[in-house]
C-alpha cells in the first residue's frame, strides 16, 4: 500500500515537474531572463531622426554640409526631413511606451543648444529638449542623452573641428549647458557616441562628415575627443554631483582574417586603432602600447589624467567583429578581410557573430575592472518586406536580437556587470552614407507618408520586456 501511494505520489509529482519543465522551456524558448532591474531601452541619435534642420535656430552641422555635398551619401538622400522626430516626438514616445521600454537614449543635437559651437546659447532649441524629456516622463520612459552623436556645428569644424584642441573647452561648456537645463530630470548623460568610428570615418578615410582623410586625423580626432569627455565629465561632475556620468564607445572583436602572421599583427593593430584608442585611456589612463609613439605629440601634460576620468556606467555598442588581414595601403597598414566562409551577413554585410558580444563584455570584466555596462546599442538592417495586410514580418531580426540577447544574459551570468540592452534603433532612420537605404528600426518608417508602423520585432521586445 504505502509503496503504491509512494508510486501514485512519484508519478505525480513527475508529472507536474514534467509539465512545470515543459512550460519553462517553452517561455525560455522564447524570452531571455534578466534581473528585474535589467534596464530595456530604444536608441535614435539627433540627425539621424529630428529633421527640421532650420527649425527655431538650429544652425548647420557637419552633417548637413556633408550630406549636401554632391557624390557623398547615397541618392543623395539629407536629414532635411528625416522622421521629422522634431514635429512627431509625442508619437514616438508613445510606441516606446506602448511596448514597455523603461529607458530612452537620444543624442542632443550641439547645432540647436550653441549653433555656434560656442557663445549664444539657442534657448528655443533647448525648449525642444525640455518637451521630450517631460513627455517622456510622463510616460514613464526614463531619458538618457548623450551629448554627442556626430554632428559637430560647422562653425567649430571651421576652426578645425576635432584635429585641434579648441573644441575641447567648447563641448565642456556645451555639456554644462545642457546639463544646467535638464540635469534636474535626466540623470543619465553620456558624452559621446563612438568617438572612433566618428574619427576614423569623418577623419580617417571620408566617408562620413566630415569627409577628410589621414592617419594623423584619426589619431587627432580620437584624443581630442577622448580629452573632451575628459574634461566634460569632470565639469559636470563638479556641477552636478547627482548626475550619472558615462560615454558610449563601438567595441567589436579584431579577429584576423586568416592563420597568416601579418594578419594577425594587422589584427592586433586595428584592435588598438579601434578599441583600444579609446577604451584604455579612459579606464587605465594609458595609450594601447602599440600606438603610444604615435599619439605622444598629441598628449599634453595633464591629458591623461584629464582622459582618465572615474564613469558611472560605460556604453557598449555592439554589431560584429571586424575581419583584418595586412594592407599596406590601409591607413595603419591594415585592411578589412572576408568573413569566414558559413557566416551568416545583414543587409549591412556585417557578419552576425552574437560571440563577440559576450567576449567584449568579459573582456570588460576581465580586463578593465568590469565597469557598469549598457549595451547602448544592438541590431541590425535587413531588407524589411510588408506584406499585403501591412504587415512587416522581420524574423531576421528577431532572430538577431534573440541571439545576441542570449550572450548577453551568459555574460551576466559570469560576472558583467551588464545592467541594461537599447535596441539600435526605434525608428528607421539616416542611415549616414547609406542614407535611407538601411532600415534598423523596429518601427518602420514609410519616408513619403512618415508613417510608423511597429514591426513584428517590436511586439516581440514587448512580450521580452513584460516577462
Ligand atoms: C553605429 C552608430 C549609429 C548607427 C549604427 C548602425 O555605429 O552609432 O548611429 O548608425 O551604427
Amino acid at each position: 500500500m504505502r509503496r503504491r501511494q509512494f508510486l501514485i505520489g512519484t508519478a505525480a509529482v513527475a508529472a507536474a515537474a514534467l509539465a512545470r519543465w515543459r512550460a519553462a522551456t517553452a517561455a525560455e524558448s522564447d524570452t531571455i531572463q534578466f534581473p528585474s532591474d535589467f534596464v530595456w531601452g530604444a536608441s535614435t541619435s539627433a540627425y539621424q531622426i529630428e529633421g527640421a534642420v532650420s527649425a527655431d535656430g538650429r544652425g548647420p552641422s557637419i552633417w548637413d554640409v556633408f550630406s549636401h555635398t554632391p557624390g557623398k551619401v547615397l541618392n543623395g538622400d539629407t536629414g532635411d526631413v528625416a522622421c521629422d522626430h522634431y514635429n512627431r516626438y509625442r508619437e514616438d514616445i508613445a510606441l516606446l511606451a506602448g511596448a514597455g521600454f523603461k529607458a530612452y537614449r537620444f543624442s542632443i543635437a550641439w547645432p540647436r543648444v550653441i549653433p555656434a559651437g560656442t557663445g549664444a546659447v539657442n534657448e528655443a532649441g533647448l525648449d525642444f529638449y525640455d518637451r521630450l524629456v517631460d513627455t517622456l516622463l510622463a510616460r514613464g520612459v526614463q531619458p538618457w542623452a548623450c551629448l554627442y552623436h556626430w554632428d559637430l556645428p560647422q562653425p567649430m569644424e571651421a576652426r578645425g573641428g576635432w584635429l585641434g584642441r579648441d573644441v575641447v573647452p567648447a563641448f565642456a561648456d556645451y555639456a554644462q549647458v545642457a546639463a544646467k537645463r535638464l540635469g534636474d530630470r535626466v540623470k543619465h548623460w553620456a558624452m559621446l557616441n563612438e568617438p572612433n568610428v566618428h574619427a576614423i570615418f569623418g577623419y580617417g578615410v571620408g566617408e562620413m562628415a566630415p569627409g577628410l582623410r589621414g592617419r594623423d586625423n584619426v589619431l587627432a580626432a580620437i584624443h581630442h575627443q577622448n580629452l573632451a569627455q575628459g574634461t566634460a565629465i569632470a565639469a559636470l561632475r563638479a556641477q552636478r554631483p547627482d548626475l550619472r556620468l558615462g560615454t558610449v564607445l563601438s567595441l567589436q572583436p579584431s579577429l584576423a582574417a586568416s592563420d597568416r602572421p601579418e594578419d594577425r599583427r594587422a589584427a592586433e593593430m586595428w584592435d588598438a586603432v579601434w578599441n583600444t584608442s579609446c577604451l584604455d585611456p579612459l579606464l587605465r589612463g594609458a595609450y594601447p602600447d602599440l600606438l603610444a609613439k604615435d599619439y605622444a605629440p598629441l598628449v599634453k601634460p595633464g591629458d591623461l589624467e584629464a582622459i582618465h576620468q572615474p564613469i558611472d556606467f560605460l556604453g557598449v555598442n555592439y554589431y560584429s567583429p571586424m575581419y583584418q588581414r595586412a594592407d599596406p595601403g590601409g591607413l595603419f597598414g591594415t585592411g578589412w578581410g572576408a568573413t569566414p566562409a558559413g557566416v551568416g551577413l545583414t543587409a549591412m554585410k556585417w557578419p552576425i557573430e552574437p560571440h563577440g558580444l559576450y567576449d567584449q563584455l568579459i573582456r570588460l570584466k576581465d580586463g578593465y575592472g568590469n565597469p557598469e555596462v549598457y549595451i547602448s546599442e544592438n541590431g541590425a538592417a535587413f531588407d524589411d518586406q510588408v506584406d499585403a495586410g501591412g504587415r512587416i514580418d522581420d524574423t531576421a531580426r528577431i532572430e538577431f536580437l534573440r541571439r545576441h540577447l542570449e550572450m548577453a544574459r551568459r555574460a551576466v551570468a559570469d560576472g558583467a556587470r551588464l545592467k541594461g540592452f537599447f535596441v539600435w534603433s526605434l525608428l528607421d532612420n539616416f542611415e549616414w552614407a547609406n542614407g535611407y537605404a538601411k532600415r534598423f528600426g523596429i518601427v518602420r518608417v514609410d519616408y513619403t507618408t512618415l508613417q510608423r508602423t511597429p514591426k513584428e520585432s517590436y511586439h516581440w521586445l514587448a512580450r521580452q520586456m513584460r516577462t
